[in-house]
This record gives structure tokens, sequence and C-alpha cells, in this order.
């Protein structure tokens, strides 16, 4: 069953082989797709027929959002640690524990009808692919329990047995270390594609180099992709062992040096902003430009998580990028879906041609431009190809 969708005043591509500019635009645009897949994407007057037809009026279709960084399996929330932050408390982490203990005291069900509603809230919004991390459980049976939740919702799922140092292992960090290397991830990587470490050695909670060097090497060895959390409170060695290692993100990136720039200029390891984070931390945002310029990809995405930052928007993102960190609306479009994309390592999403994923997203405009322009209005959903008639 073939569907055209047609009305489209600007389509977003993301291949500038098919239309203008590094976003790949057509004006006044059509899309067939079949099977969950696009087979056919041009100008409306030149497309071919097909079993049904969507009219979407007028309105901007784009790739639907690529949501590389999240955390949504976990019990309770931290709205009075955001308020306590926002009369000045710095963020270093620390809370983490008290997600840690709500989650290990929530059932299956209530950490399934969590991450339910939040995959829902990003789909409403224009996400169609989304990483999940573990991270909130911190034993084996814990954080293997959070995979298979993940995995109900998505294939990139990520194991962050790594994330904190939990209360029972306070003070004996490496033998939590060997914990996570041995028992939890054979325990989890049946249930993961990725492994990250939250590696930090400002702050008290989190991994050093060597820690995070093992968890990382460990991981690989279990034959799961690499990802880091780095340089997101003080600088340090996160983003260059990154880009050593081959990781395919770092996410965060807020406190870089030169070196760090230059590795991730050089290597492949895409560099992930999560500026939510910065608003709900009341942090500065990380130097967008700087790594733009030095021709490092970057990708963006929540972080959504009940800590450091408690969305599951998009087009947020999207908006501070554009405001707060000097990205052009075309560059933070594009991060927010082919860089999302090439942080997971995917070419199947991020992108719309023959060949894509049918994931579209449809704006409530006329272009992208209006998603950094009209700020917090709920513009962007997913497209549902079955109102097609
Ligand atoms: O990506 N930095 C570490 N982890 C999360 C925050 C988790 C939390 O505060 O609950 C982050 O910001
Ligand atoms: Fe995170």
């Amino acid at each position: 069953m073939s569907t055209l969708v047609t009305g489209i005043a600007e389509l977003v591509t993301n291949n500038p082989r098919l239309g203008a500019g590094p976003l790949g635009l057509v004006p006044d645009a059509a899309v067939v797709v079949a099977d969950g897949a696009v087979t056919w994407v041009g100008p409306a007057s030149a497309a071919p027929a097909a079993d049904r037809r969507l009219d979407v009026g007028g309105r901007a279709v784009l790739p639907g959002f690529v949501d590389s960084h999240a955390h949504l399996v976990f019990g309770g929330d931290r709205a009075v640690e955001f308020e306590a932050r926002m009369s000045g408390q710095a963020y270093d982490g620390g809370g983490i524990a008290s997600t840690v203990g709500a989650t290990r005291s929530a059932t299956d069900e209530e950490l399934r009808a969590r991450l339910g509603a939040l995959v829902a809230e990003m789909r409403a919004q224009g996400t169609t692919t989304v990483e999940v991390k573990s991270g909130y459980g911190l034993s084996v049976d814990d954080e293997a329990r959070a995979l298979r939740l993940a995995q109900e919702v998505t294939v990139e799922t990520t194991f962050l047995g790594a994330h904190v140092v939990p209360p029972e292992y306070a003070g004996r960090t490496d033998d939590y270390v060997e914990l996570v290397c041995g028992p939890m991830l054979a325990a989890c990587a049946p249930h993961a594609r990725w492994v990250d470490v939250f590696c930090e050695p400002a702050s008290a909670h989190a991994f050093d180099d060597e820690q995070s060097r093992a968890v990382l090497a460990a991981g690989r060895a279990a034959g799961l992709g690499l990802r880091v959390h780095g340089n997101q409170l003080a600088e340090g060695p996160g983003v260059r062992l990154a880009v050593e290692l081959g990781a395919a993100s770092v996410d965060h990136c807020t406190h870089l040096v030169d070196a760090d720039v230059d590795a991730l200029a050089g290597g492949s390891t895409v560099a992930t902003l999560l500026p939510g984070v910065e608003f709900s931390t009341r942090s500065p945002y990380p130097d967008a430009r700087r790594l733009l310029d030095a021709g490092v990809t970057v990708a963006l995405a929540t972080d959504c998580n009940p800590g450091s930052c408690f969305t599951s928007s998009m087009p947020f993102c999207v908006a501070l990028a554009v405001r707060e960190m000097a990205m052009t609306p075309a560059e933070a479009v594009w991060s927010a879906t082919g860089g999302g994309a090439a942080a997971l390592r995917r070419t199947d999403v991020g992108w719309l041609g023959v060949g894509a994923r049918a994931d579209l997203a449809v704006l409530e405009a006329p272009s992208y431009r209006h998603l950094a322009y009209r700020p917090g209005v709920p513009l962007a959903r997913t497209l549902d190809l079955s109102l097609a008639t």
C-alpha cells in the first residue's frame, strides 16, 4: 500500500542532492511512502500516483526528530531540586541517588507507564527515534530491568550502569566499576546496543578517566557501541577519551579546551549538545559555534531526565540552540535530525529520500524556520500516515 503525502509547502530532506542548501529544501513538495519506507520525493507537480493520499495543507514536513540522548526509565521526580537550583544551588549529579531509590522501589508497571507517557510526549512533538538509557537502577537486576523495559519502546538502548556510584558502594568506586564491567554488563549487554559512562572527575559521584576507560573497554568487548557523558560540569578527559576510543557520540561538551575541539574535528565522534540541561541547571551553554566552525558534527538532543533537564521537547532544544548557542535555524534543525542520526550511527533516519524510513514530522507552519521563530508553540507533531484516504 503506497501513500502520497502532498500539500507540503516546504520539505526538508537533509539531502543537498535533492533540494536547496544543506537542508535539501524542496518547495511545493510531495513524498511517497510504502511499507514504512520513502519511495519517492520531489516537486508535487511531478509526483507519481499512489494508493492513498494525505494532503498536509501547506505545512512544512521534515524528517522526524532523532533524540539521541534520553533517560526515560525512572521513578519519582526532582521538582524540589529544580526549584532549589533556580534559587542558586549548583547541579553536581548528587541528586541522581534519590532517583535511584525511587526507581528501585517502583514496580515494572509504574516504570513502563512513565516510559510510555514520555515516549508518547516525544512522538506528539515530532520525535520518531529515541535513545533510552538505563542508569537509575545501578544494581545488576535493576539495570537489566530498565533495559528490558527500554527495549519495549526502542532499539536504541544504552547501558549506563556507570552513571554514578550508588550509595551502597560509597567510597568504593573501583569495586563498583568491577561490578559494572563484570556481572552487570553480562546481564545488560543482551538488552543494549550501547554502553555509556558519566566521565566527570570533577563530580564526586561520577567516574574518572581510568574508570571510564575500563567501562568502555568492557562494553566494547561485549559487543556494544560506545557513548560518553563528558565535560558537562568542568573541563576533563571525557571528550578526548570518547574520540580516542571511536565512540559514536560524546554528549554535553559544555566545558572544552582547544585540544578537545581539535580531537573532535579530527575524529569520527559526534558532539551532542543538550541545551535543555544548561537551561534547567542555569549554567553557561556549550559553545556550538566553536565546534561548528571547526567542522565538528554536532547533534542536539533533549537529555530528558528527572534531574538535570526534564523536557521531552526537541523543538524547545532547537529554539534554545538558535537563541542561546548562535546556531542558525538550519543548523539546529539539521542537528536535531541528521545530527541525531549520525550520533546513533543510523543511515535510515534523519533524512527523507528513497531508502529512508517513513518517519515524517509536520509543522503547523509553512517553514522549518518557525521552530525557532515561534518558541514554546506546539508546532511539531509526528505525521500520522494512517489518516491517508
Ligand atoms: O545527562 N550527567 C549525568 N546524567 C544526566 C543527569 C541525570 C540526573 O540528574 O538525574 C545528564 O545530565
Ligand atoms: Fe544524560
